[in-house]
């Protein structure tokens, strides 16, 4: 069945505007050996910045719309859930989220599973809107509305949750509309 995601594909991009690639590769901290995951990375719009920077960058994404496009891109692309992803434990370096923990099906069990894909001392970043803000507010009431099925956790719910995943948060930054969450392999 076609979702949100699968109907805004062809559009995606013209409604949201790039990323900053400053803060994310900052964060990111990426060197040419490294496998980078962009997880629910949907048209690839994160992944096309940063791939020639790294030996493998695959975008994994649960709408076969969304993904259409980043293949269009040239990137490597799975089609799956965060909850249950094809990947042998300890694959990726880096995995990015972007723009998407409030949309996973369950938040606990992706971040266990991004924590099994990701190696020792990888790392994994979280940019997400915050919640505490009035604009993300009105946005989570217009996407209940449009029977999307978000689920917006503020940045000290978020931090716990990752702690109870057993990975070692750190809120790394933030500008008054988005968090950027680092997150550790033990
Ligand atoms: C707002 S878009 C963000 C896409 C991309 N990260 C970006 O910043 O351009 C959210 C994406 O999450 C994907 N998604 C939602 N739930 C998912 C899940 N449980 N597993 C994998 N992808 C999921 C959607 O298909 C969509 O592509």
């Amino acid at each position: 069945m076609m979702d949100h995601f699968d109907l805004l594909a062809a559009v995606y991009e013209k409604l949201i505007p790039p990323p900053d690639p400053r803060v994310l590769g900052k964060l990111l901290d990426l060197a040419p050996v490294h496998a980078l995951l962009d997880a629910a990375g949907g048209t690839g719009r994160v992944a096309g910045v940063f791939a020639a920077a790294v030996a493998r960058a695959v975008v994994c994404d649960s709408s076969p719309r969304m993904l259409e496009q980043a293949r269009r891109k040239g990137l490597e692309t799975v089609l799956a859930e965060v909850e249950a992803m094809p990947f042998a434990d300890a694959t990726f370096d880096r995995i990015l989220l972007v723009d998407a923990f409030h949309h996973l099906r369950d938040q606990a069990a992706s971040l266990r599973e991004l924590l099994r894909v990701l190696k020792p001392d990888g790392r994994l970043v979280i940019e997400e809107p915050d919640v505490r803000r009035l604009p993300v507010k009105i946005t989570a009431m217009l996407e209940r509305l449009f029977l999307m099925r978000s689920r917006f956790e503020t940045p000290s719910s978020m931090l716990r949750m990752i702690d109870e995943a057993e990975g070692v948060p750190t809120l790394a930054r933030e500008d008054g509309f988005r968090i950027w969450l680092v997150v550790v392999k033990p």
